[in-house]
């Protein structure tokens, strides 16, 4: 990506933030103290856009245009993102549905949105066996399904020239499974192994300041075949000068492809050939802890990892989720974020805050969040969240002050003292937590009249 490109980006970031730090304000006083407080260098008041901008980031989420019409939708979208995906609307399939007719009404739509909301765009997606129209799969002959291909990527990228920031040029090219083959798509099939790069080549000439990606799932895991093959394309790309920035990472996570434990291994792995990676599609099912967990662990992996740009989630609510049985979002069904929104939040603000966090300087770190779990007429218990950054904690500490006339009376999982005022709790571990781990401890507040929600200190890793 040229630097005249990156520093476009860069501006309209800066704009973004402050638009967006205005619209968190003014959300702030109908949520501050009901559910989370944060600490250390946390604040409850502020959006995924503008927490990961802090980190030099983008956070960006994939949009059904069919949805912009929703109020809760589109202000849950415009509150807490600063890039938009299409979720559909910028497939072959909607773009050229028919052989040389183009319609970019819905995916207009999604563009002018993310321009009238100063967001950035990514571009999903030029070249995909999947969500392709039959009068493609039907070409049997290379010549004309190479000038198709040519003909797609150029009219599509040229519409949308200098607005997008990366391309999504080839998606999921490569087979699940042991045999690290590529796909047998129609592409593989009729032009051959060159079609993948020969769609890259064109696509730099058409826009040559667009990041240029190469996407796919099921790659998080180092050690599995299909890993190791987008793996050595990439490399094989780089050593022959193909042009490639990117690798995509759709991070579409359920049990049987759970968060791998050392994802920013692979993710600096494949940074480490000279390319940007992303995430591109992050949906991981689930609920509560467990969820939060993973979304945390993965929002630790990009942090990690300097080349790590950007993460979007493929969808703004739980109910329109393509797997909504798997809950897999940051924001339920009514547009309430969940656990795994403050766990993400949390995460991204506990790098953005000071020294540039956790990066992956091998310190050991650690951080805290507060959550009121329940309330009684005269009592409240709060839980704290304690993660460690991306190194092994031997153990860790936190304090927890609370405002008298209030007063803690119970206390779980963690060795408590006080100090002689009685307000300021310390909380220690009773062992370590692995790299990316967490584990929570709680306490019963009586209130004694006064309502405010405990402040925790910075969280010290040992
Ligand atoms: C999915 C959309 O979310 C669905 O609405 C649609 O029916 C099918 O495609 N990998 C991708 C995305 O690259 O484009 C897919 O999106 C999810 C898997």
């Amino acid at each position: 990506m040229s630097t005249a490109h990156q520093s476009r980006f860069r501006l309209r970031g800066a704009a973004t933030r402050i638009r967006k730090v205005v619209a968190a304000a003014a959300i702030g006083a109908v949520t501050a103290g009901t559910l989370v407080a944060t600490a250390g260098t946390a604040s409850a008041q502020t959006s995924l856009g503008d927490a990961a901008a802090a980190t030099g980031r983008y956070f960006g989420v994939a949009v059904a245009e069919g949805r912009l019409g929703e109020q809760d939708y589109t202000a849950t979208l415009n509150r807490e993102f600063n890039s938009i995906t299409a979720e559909n609307s910028w497939k072959w399939e909607s773009l050229q549905p028919a052989r040389g007719y183009f319609d970019f009404s819905a995916a207009d739509r999604i563009a002018n949105h993310a321009q009238q909301q100063g967001m950035e765009l990514r571009g999903h997606t030029l070249v995909w066996h999947s969500q392709l129209p039959g009068w493609v799969q039907n070409i049997g002959s290379a010549d004309e399904l190479r000038s198709v291909m040519y003909d797609h990527i150029t009219t599509v990228m040229e519409h949308y020239k200098g607005q997008v920031r990366s391309w999504d040029v080839v998606n999921e090219a490569f087979e699940d499974g042991s045999s690290g083959a590529r796909r047998n798509s129609v592409f593989q099939r009729v032009i051959g192994d060159s079609w993948i790069e020969e769609a890259f080549r064109i696509a730099r000439e058409v826009d040559p300041d667009a990041t240029l990606c190469y996407n796919d799932y099921n790659t998080d895991a180092w050690n599995t075949a299909k890993t190791q093959a987008v793996y050595n394309m990439v490399a094989d790309f780089v050593s022959r000068g193909v042009p490639i920035d990117c690798v995509g990472f759709q991070a579409h996570f359920n049990s049987g492809n759970p968060v791998p434990e050392n994802y920013h291994i692979t993710l600096q792995n494949f940074a480490d050939l000279g390319v940007e990676v992303q995430i591109t599609e992050l949906d991981i099912a689930g609920w509560g802890d467990s969820q939060a967990e993973q979304f945390g662990g993965v929002t630790l992996a990009c942090l990690a990892v300097p080349q790590c740009t950007g993460i979007t989630v493929w969808g703004v609510t739980d109910k329109y989720s393509w797997r909504a049985e798997d809950t897999p979002l940051l924001f339920d069904g009514n547009y309430n974020p969940k656990q795994a929104y403050y766990a993400v939040l949390d995460t991204l603000l506990n790098a953005g805050g000071g020294d540039g966090g956790d990066g992956g300087n091998g310190n050991a770190s650690c951080t805290v969040t507060y959550t009121e779990t329940q309330r009684w007429g005269d009592r409240f218990n709060g839980e704290v969240t304690v993660r460690a950054g991306d190194q092994p904690i031997s153990g860790w500490s936190t304090t927890v002050t609370v405002q008298s006339p209030q007063k803690i009376s119970a206390t779980w999982n963690g060795n408590a003292s006080w100090d002689s005022s009685g307000n300021v709790m310390t909380m220690r571990s009773t062992g370590g937590l692995p790299a990316g781990g967490q584990t929570t401890f709680g306490f019963t507040v009586m209130t004694n009249g006064n309502w405010a929600a405990p402040t925790l200190g910075s969280c010290v890793a040992s």
